[in-house]
């Protein structure tokens, strides 16, 4: 049984948390796979970054993987930006295929938490137009990503689940 976490990381909050789950998820005897999204031209400026993300713009990423469909259970990650997930977890759903009936996850790291309730459940709603069936959706404190105590309390339903647990 194999799965993959599919996410965006701008300063690295969200690829450390997607590391973490990679290895604990390993050592449950499941097979994670990162695949971490890249703009072909990477936004820096703070407000530019903003006005993309609340204009849901599209960007174009580099080559990716936008075929799941051989995988068992799939987790998407990003940064809330501006009240929304990035552009670039954006870009990359509008592609993707092979979510029908997958079991999945989602999560988002954060900075204030202003927006963040709704930048989940806006995701949960596109996974769910994608027929995922989302069972744990959860937001992270993106200061907190560095610590092993507090990623094992946030994921320990979604560690503890069946999903996770399959054991090839
Ligand atoms: C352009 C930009 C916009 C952001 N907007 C928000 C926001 O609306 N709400 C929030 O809680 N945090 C916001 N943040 C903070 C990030 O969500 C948080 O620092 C996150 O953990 C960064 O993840 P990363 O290190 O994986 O890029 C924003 C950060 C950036 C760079």
């Amino acid at each position: 049984m194999k799965g993959a976490v599919v996410f965006y990381s701008f300063s690295g909050n969200t690829r450390k948390t997607c590391v973490f789950l990679k290895e604990i998820v390993g050592t449950l005897g499941s097979r994670l796979d990162l695949i971490d999204l890249k703009l072909e031209k990477e936004v820096i400026p703070f407000f530019k970054q903003c006005l993309e993300a609340a204009m849901k713009k599209k960007p174009k990423l580099t080559e990716a993987n936008y075929d799941l469909g051989v995988y068992d259970f799939i987790i998407f990650a990003s940064p809330v930006w501006a009240f929304t997930y990035a552009p670039a977890l954006r870009s990359y759903l509008k592609e993707v295929k092979g979510l029908e009936n997958k079991a999945g996850a989602c999560f988002l790291t954060v900075g204030s938490g202003a927006g963040s309730k709704k930048a989940l459940k806006e995701l949960e709603s596109v996974l769910e137009k994608k027929k995922m069936k989302v069972f744990f959706s959860k937001n992270l404190s993106g200061a907190k990503t560095g610590d092993k105590a507090y990623l094992e309390w946030s994921f320990k339903r979604l560690l503890k689940s069946s999903l996770i647990d399959m054991k090839s």
